[in-house]
């Protein structure tokens, strides 16, 4: 992959592994391989989109992106530079512009914070700003997600699930981030609420040039609001494209479950085909590890090693059947 001057932050050959299970001596024993040998870049002002079932590594890539784990393989650049030789001045720079919006607003805000304190929290970090800069600077932030000014003087356990929501977007933006990490951002709210929040991400993007690293459950939020997309599984991107090519293109069999949402993604109990299988979890050792569920699948799947392949300039997938 060309690191071209618009890719705000890539990832090159990131994997993160945690350990499972320790033995009387707290040796590691096993390994879950939550992200496996991931390589990606997010450009400026886009959103890449990432679905994938529960468990498949979406937060952990999201975390490596911001620096709150550490891939145990591989490299993540910001601007082009190796985020773990960043230091001082640098290191702040990124840790300003990259910035996150979770899931659960309810656990991600401080419970004894006022809202304006909320919101300017990082600029109080930051900068030197007065109290009466950040208070004013906290007016203009909830006007631009859409809160009246008067919320300021509250606490979060006033607001609504969606009014907190905006605090969090709030905060985030209060630091001019160039991208923003949003996982699951409205997987916890109202699905009256839930559109809101997609169109005031939008809307932000729309007039900042922000990009998204946006990670949801949903597929139809993920394709409304995405440029490309990336389908994981067990840790693997196994496919990767414009969001047209994966949802009207889609050529990976676990795509293709995952879009028709049908019951095959939850299989009767079958009879373990090949040696291979794992039998504790159902993981093949090797090869694909949609292999045990695969309605396509063919013995040399196991032997395979999960390089993707380019179908097109944008469009990638992992998958034997495209070799
Ligand atoms: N700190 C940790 N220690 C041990 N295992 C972890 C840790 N964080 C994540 N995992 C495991 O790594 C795997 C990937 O987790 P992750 O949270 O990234 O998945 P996810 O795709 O975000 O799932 P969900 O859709 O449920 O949010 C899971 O099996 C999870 O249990
Ligand atoms: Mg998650």
């Amino acid at each position: 992959m060309k690191n071209t001057p618009t890719d705000i932050l890539r990832l090159e050959g990131v994997s993160k592994a945690f350990p499972l299970k320790k033995d009387f001596f707290g040796r590691v024993k096993k390994l879950l391989k939550a992200v496996n040998n991931v390589s990606l870049s997010i450009k400026r002002g886009e959103t890449l989109g990432v679905i994938g079932e529960s468990g498949c590594g979406k937060s952990t890539l999201g975390k490596i992106i911001l620096d709150l784990e550490k891939p145990d393989r591989g490299t993540v650049y910001y601007k082009g530079k190796d985020i773990s030789k960043l230091k001082g001045k640098d290191y702040r720079e990124y840790r300003v512009n990259v910035q996150a919006v979770f899931q659960n607003p309810q656990s991600s805000l401080n419970p004894r914070m006022r809202i304006w304190e909320i919101v300017t929290e990082g600029l109080r970090i930051n900068f030197k700003l007065s109290k009466k800069e950040l208070k004013e600077r906290a007016l203009s932030l909830l006007g631009e997600v859409g809160l009246p000014p008067s919320y300021a003087e509250n606490y979060p356990h006033q607001l609504s699930g969606g009014q907190k929501q905006r605090v969090a977007i709030a905060r985030a933006l209060a630091l001019t981030p160039e991208l923003i990490v949003a996982d699951e951002p409205t997987s916890a709210l109202d699905v009256s609420v839930q559109a809101q929040i997609v169109n005031l991400l939008m809307d932000i993007q729309e007039k900042k040039g922000i990009s998204y690293f946006f990670i949801s459950h949903s597929l139809p939020v993920v394709e409304a609001v995405s440029d490309r997309v990336l389908v994981m599984y067990k840790g693997y991107v196994v496919e990767e494209g414009k969001t047209e090519e994966v949802f009207k293109e889609t050529v990976h069999p676990y795509t293709e479950l995952l879009i028709e949402s049908v019951p095959e993604l939850f299989p009767k109990k079958e009879k373990r085909p090949f040696k291979a299988l794992d039998s504790e979890n159902g993981d093949v050792k090797e090869g694909c590890p949609f292999y045990p569920r695969c309605p396509k699948r063919r013995r040399e799947c196991l032997f395979y090693d999960m390089k993707p392949l380019n179908l097109s300039e944008t469009h990638r997938v992992s998958c034997i059947l495209y070799l």
